[in-house]
């Protein structure tokens, strides 16, 4: 996969670049980042790229013909571009599969106040990672690096982005590590039992009780599985779920 980022800041990348997974899907070439200095498009003396905005208020806004000649200089039949806007539909994991499946992905920044609006028809997608309001796009463009680059071959240990959140609809059970026994607060016994159909169905419950307590939201609009099934009756039989 090709990445290639638009913005006015891209020494913010660096270290997000170079560290952990992200750093070895780089080195192991599952993934070419290159940037594209908008900058380099403002053909004024001043290299100005913004400008303020039409009818007053505060801020400055981004430039149609620097964004968009630096938009053109990228782009190829093989090219999904997504501008980074407060805007934008709201990101998760279904669509970080979906963009882990594009040769080629575009990501626009903008900075200050934002862009003219005017460029918004010229990108495939106006993407928003939460609902709160960024300085820029460069953290947004990070996020979905990150999400996008983690679920490309190699980069992870076959299967185990399965099990995690928002990966089947549910959280994810909880997870321990040694001490078996910190300061009194001991792991639960049956991850220590060793019988593993026991942990799996244990962890299941687990993932649906976390999921109903902390985002009734996703556990409402849950398509249960059929061992899903089978084990919320169990639940609810034993008074762990009503
Ligand atoms: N730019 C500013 N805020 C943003 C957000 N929430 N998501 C994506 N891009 C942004």
């Amino acid at each position: 996969m090709r990445i290639t980022v638009l913005t006015l800041f891209p020494e913010m990348y660096h270290d997000f670049l170079h560290t952990s997974i992200i750093g070895r899907a780089v080195e192991r070439g599952l993934v070419t980042v290159d940037f594209v200095q908008i900058r380099d498009f403002a053909h004024d003396n001043y290299r100005h790229v913004d400008d303020r905005p039409f009818g007053g208020g505060r801020g400055q806004v981004m430039k149609c013909q620097p964004v968009l000649d630096a938009l053109n200089s990228v782009e190829t039949e093989n090219s999904y571009s997504l501008m980074m806007s407060p805007l934008g539909t709201v990101y998760n994991q279904a669509k970080a599969h979906e963009l882990s499946e594009k040769d080629h992905l575009i990501l626009l920044c903008g900075h200050y106040e934002g862009l003219d609006a005017r460029i918004n028809k010229h990108v495939d997608e106006l993407v928003s990672i939460g609902d709160y309001v960024l300085t820029g796009g460069e953290m947004a463009s990070m996020v979905i690096m990150d999400s996008v680059i983690r679920l490309l071959k190699g980069s992870i240990t076959e299967g185990s982005a399965e099990e995690e959140s928002y990966e089947n609809g549910l959280l994810e059970y909880p997870q321990y590590t040694q001490p078996a026994d910190y300061e009194g607060d001991k792991v639960p016994d049956i991850l220590l039992s060793g019988n593993h159909a026991r942990i799996r169905e244990w962890r299941l419950e687990q993932s649906i009780l976390t999921t109903k307590e902390r985002r009734p939201d996703l556990y409402e609009k849950h398509n249960f599985t059929e061992e899903e099934k089978k084990v919320l009756k169990k639940m609810k039989k034993e008074g762990l779920l009503d």
